[in-house]
């Protein structure tokens, strides 16, 4: 029998998500929570550009909890805490790119004992936080003895982000370099980057400051830049770099880096993403040394990316790949060592009947 899947939201990830959903052979999508009044009571076909299936949207949250079903995919711009501990005391299980990869006690727990209510699991999954941060160079990891340094870096054209309110009034592009270093975006992605670290140092067994390490740095444009948020005028932040470090007796020894440009044209400083492009690289020092550089998670094209953007449609395969394993766990939050190892699954059309 498959297992019964909700998603919450419907915006690049929810969307991509559902496909997803429909694609995996455990999996049925049985409902959908919506933020926009123009999207209750529509078939969820027709919100992701298909045939309508049967599946209609609502907006009432209670009509959710009502709902018969094993695992909600959650994926609403900002985490709400509350919501999601109703959704796991109705004895949902909750996969969500929006956080809980890692929490601290005092993040998890009120969320843990909703989760022990419903005899529900909690899981952070996605690229950045998770897989790209601090799932696969952990997994790496293996590889060496006596590691010394783990580095996650992403470079990203964020041109290419389809989300013109999140860029300008959340990430500060487009502002003066002083509104967007003081801005909300530090706090924001904090949350979930410094669990990344976290697991990291806790998993090599770091004798770590506990106190992580943050930093920012924005560019600014020296030309008009045009973007997803119209053009960015001269002295206008288009560039943004954010780092978290942890550290063992002031050196640096796990370090993620975000480096999020309009392009690579006319900023000051003149960042650009060197020969190698768009990519995620990740680096672990040790016996042997490893790195390795990610490509296929950036389009091919800004026009592409506004159209896909594949770095949300991995986020999205993410979750969906982890709702099985989820569904299988304990009760709590379960981090990504807390569940067996997860893989995807082959094309419907290439994929064994039995399976
Ligand atoms: N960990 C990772 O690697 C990773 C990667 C990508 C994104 N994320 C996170 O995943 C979340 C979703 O990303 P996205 O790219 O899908 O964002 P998005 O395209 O902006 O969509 C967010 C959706 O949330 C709903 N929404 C809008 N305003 C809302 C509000 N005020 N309150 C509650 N819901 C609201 C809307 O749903 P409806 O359209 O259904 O009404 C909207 O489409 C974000 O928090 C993002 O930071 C994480």
């Amino acid at each position: 029998m498959n297992l019964r899947v909700i998603q919450w939201a419907t915006g690049s990830v929810g969307v991509a998500a559902i496909k997803g959903v429909l694609e995996h052979p455990e999996l049925e999508l049985v409902g959908c929570w919506v933020y926009s009044d123009a999207k209750n009571g529509k078939d969820v076909g027709e919100i992701i550009g298909t045939a309508p299936f049967g599946v209609t949207a609502t907006n009432s949250i209670d009509e959710i909890l009502a709902l018969d079903a094993d695992a909600v995919i959650y994926a609403p711009l900002m985490p709400n805490v509350d919501e999601v501990a109703a959704l796991l005391r109705s004895g949902k299980n909750v996969v969500s790119p929006l956080g809980w990869f890692y929490p601290s006690e005092k993040e998890a727990a009120p969320l843990e004992v909703a989760a022990q209510a419903g005899n529900a699991t909690l899981h952070g999954a996605g690229i950045g936080p998770g897989a790209a941060t601090e799932l696969f160079p952990l997994l790496m990891s293996v590889m060496s003895t006596g590691v010394t340094f783990v580095r996650a870096e992403e470079f990203s054209d964020l041109r290419t982000y389809g989300a013109p309110d999140v860029l300008r009034y959340v990430m500060g592009f487009g502002g003066t370099p002083d509104s967007a270093l003081t801005g909300p975006m530090q706090k924001l992605l904090d949350g979930g980057f410094i669990q990344s670290v976290r697991l990291i140092v806790d998993r090599l067994g770091f004798a770590a400051d506990p106190k992580i390490h943050t930093s920012q740095e924005v560019a600014v444009a020296t030309a008009p830049i045009d973007s997803p948020i119209g053009t960015i005028e001269r002295g206008q932040v288009a560039g943004r770099r954010f780092h978290w470090e942890a550290l063992v007796g002031g050196t640096v020894v796990v370090r993620i880096t975000v480096n999020w440009l309009m392009g690579e044209e006319n900023l000051d400083p003149p960042w650009s993403f060197g020969p190698a492009g768009e990519r995620y690289e990740m680096e672990i020092l040790g016996n042997p040394d490893t790195f390795v550089t990610v490509k296929g998670w950036q389009p091919e094209s800004v026009e592409a990316g506004l159209q896909s953007n594949p770095g949300i449609v991995a986020t999205a395969a993410h979750c969906v790949n982890a709702v099985p394993a989820t569904c299988a766990a304990p009760a709590g939050i379960q981090s990504f060592f807390d569940l067996p190892l997860i893989t995807g699954r082959a094309a419907p059309s290439l994929a064994r009947t039995d399976s």
